[in-house]
């Protein structure tokens, strides 16, 4: 009995000595470790390698490094009816609930704007009206949709949710799937996008979308995108913030990572570009929800946060 770790772009080894201390003396192993293929139970996978799931007949789980799962799911070689277990965690929450308030706020107050003009030591009042004027709409609404929106209320901003199903959130008005989006997309002043990337929300950051946000005499429509880049056309955004269509972008995911040295991204004015750093999983209280659930399940207590394989989160 035996969890392999199958981790690329991480510190595997540093996953494999804090998950082999919490799970001792279950066996926890890596790739190049000599192991019976037999012996392994579960498989903690992060953009994984085309053969990682080969030859092993007594899976009981996958687990997800990331809260994201639709690599996973687009692995040729995934094997077919093995529940799938993905990261959800309050620091990994609160992570990315910081992130979006603080480009929310950075674009709210047009600090953006100021900067440019400081440049230029231009002095040059705008007044930004108060936060429960602005609406945020974020897409999405799980666990990080949900996280942002707990810590965005207190500041007050009109906040506006859109998801599969309906949700009754206080204060927060809720819009649901394809016939109530454009409506959601219409009271939005700054949209932010926490959605997971399936065939449904593929390109859904689209010039044609942008051009149905809300839109201000003194704001033009912000997205923040914070989710993956499969679901922004970069083409479009560059297009939307020359034209004007987009006020202000801020990116922490693209459709090719890392952004190319190439890309107009980079040096386009109103584009705050971060290198997938919004919400990364944590060591510490990765290692403890894992071990967790691996030693629950195994005393015969069900898996936790099982993605949806048909609905593809
Ligand atoms: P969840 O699965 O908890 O939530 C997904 C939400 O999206 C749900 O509210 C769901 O609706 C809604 N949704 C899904 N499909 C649609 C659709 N077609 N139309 C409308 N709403 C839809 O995901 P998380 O909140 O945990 O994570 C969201 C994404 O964030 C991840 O998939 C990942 O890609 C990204 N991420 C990015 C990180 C970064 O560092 N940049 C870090 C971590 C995650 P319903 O509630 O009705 O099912
Ligand atoms: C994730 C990520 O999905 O880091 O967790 O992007």
């Amino acid at each position: 009995m035996a969890l392999l770790l199958h981790l690329n772009d991480v510190n595997e080894e540093k996953w494999a000595n804090s998950l082999s201390i919490a799970l001792a003396p279950y066996a926890v192993l890596k790739r190049n470790d000599n192991y019976n293929a037999k012996d392994i139970n579960y498989i903690f996978a992060w953009k994984a390698d085309n053969n990682a799931f080969d030859n092993l007949p007594n899976l009981k789980a996958v687990f997800s490094l990331g809260a994201g799962v639709d690599a996973l799911l687009k692995h040729e070689n995934l094997p077919k009816n093995v529940p799938i277990v993905r990261f959800v965690d309050k620091d990994l929450s609160q992570c990315m609930s910081d992130y979006v308030i603080a480009h929310v706020l950075m674009h709210h107050r047009l600090f953006t704007h100021y900067d440019s003009e400081q440049k230029t030591k231009q002095w040059q009042q705008y007044f930004p009206p108060p936060a429960s004027k602005r609406n945020v709409g974020i897409m999405g609404l799980g666990e990080l949709g949900l996280g942002a929106i707990k810590r965005l209320k207190p500041l007050g901003f009109s906040l506006h949710g859109w998801s599969n199903s309906a949700k009754n959130i206080k204060d927060v008005k809720s819009y649901v799937g394809v016939k109530e989006f454009d409506t959601f997309l219409a009271n939005t002043d700054i949209l932010v996008n926490l959605l997971p990337l399936t065939k449904q929300t593929a390109h859904i950051l689209n010039y044609e979308n942008f051009k149905k946000l809300k839109r201000s005499k003194h704001f033009a429509p912000v997205i923040i995108n914070a989710a993956r880049g499969g679901h922004q056309k970069e083409t479009d955004i560059i297009k939307a913030l020359n034209d004007s269509t987009l006020g202000a972008a801020s990116l922490d995911v693209f459709e090719v990572e890392p952004l190319p040295k190439d890309s107009p991204l980079w040096s386009i004015k109103n584009c705050y570009i971060t290198p997938h750093i919004a919400a990364i999983s944590n060591v510490q209280t990765g290692v403890k929800y894992f071990a967790k659930i691996l030693t629950d399940h195994e005393a015969g207590k069900p898996l936790i946060n099982l993605v949806d394989i048909k609905k593809g989160y």
